[in-house]
């Protein structure tokens, strides 16, 4: 139900603007969101004119490696619908200048105001890959990933293919520079996450409060992620 309606509002942007940009994510999350998608494709949604901007990549996997981000929107989503092949837009994983590569992921980003961001949150409050730190960079950058992140999506790879320990991601000002911001959540594991994200202080070490600074942001929670958010003012979360 949850991503029914995250994609029953992605529709509507998509039916009435004549050039939207969703700005996408990955993981287990938006999976459900993302079959619902193409089964509106099938009914005749087009993505024909449509942009995509990814918040993050893995370093050192390339796109046609099925572990990478952009192998995920490929099966999940790109190959489904018909979305032009240059109007898909994630960091290249497999750049050697990665400064130089984080410069020309935010001139994609300058170029694209996204209208929807679609987000996860990490059960340490990461949001795209902007770990909780000392410090939180606003453009496009490289991050270690933190241990329980590794743990986390470890599940994913294997030995003969161990989990990648650095990320190009999307800062935490890209983020906040969306019209609109979709934050998905299923399950009590993230409940802990959800709640400091809507009631923590505003913190570095919580990048996920940062959302609380924007204007036009949305959780969507299912009953285990809303579990701990008892008395949050009605109209900032929707539990669907
Ligand atoms: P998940 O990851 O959707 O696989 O739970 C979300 C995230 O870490 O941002």
């Amino acid at each position: 139900m949850a991503s029914i309606y995250v994609a029953a509002l992605v529709e509507n942007l998509l039916r009435e603007h004549a050039n939207p940009v969703l700005g996408l994510a990955t993981g287990s999350t938006p999976l459900r969101l993302y079959r619902q998608l193409v089964e509106f494709h099938r009914q005749g949604l087009s993505f024909a004119h449509v942009t995509t901007v990814n918040l993050d990549e893995y370093v050192g996997l390339a796109a046609e490696d099925p572990h990478s981000y952009a192998a995920f929107m490929r099966r999940e989503l790109f190959a489904q619908v018909d979305i032009p092949l240059g109007n898909i837009f994630l960091p290249n994983g497999m750049t050697q200048d990665l400064a130089g590569e984080c410069a020309r992921y935010d001139a994609i980003l300058d170029c694209h105001p996204i209208d929807i961001q679609i987000l996860g949150i990490g059960r340490n409050g990461h949001i795209g890959f902007n770990e909780p730190n000392d410090t939180l960079r606003g453009r496009t950058h490289v991050v270690d990933l933190a241990p329980n992140t590794l743990e986390a999506n470890a599940r994913y790879f294997d030995d003969t293919h161990p989990i990648p320990t650095q990320a190009i991601t999307m800062g935490i000002e890209s983020i906040l520079r969306a019209r609109e911001i979709v934050l998905m959540a299923f399950g009590r594991d993230k409940a802990q996450a959800v709640h400091r994200a809507l009631s923590g202080e505003i913190s570095t070490q919580n990048p996920a409060s940062f959302l609380q600074m924007h204007p036009n942001t949305t959780f969507v929670l299912d009953e285990g992620a809303a579990s701990s958010i008892g008395g949050i003012a009605a109209g900032k979360v929707s539990s669907v």
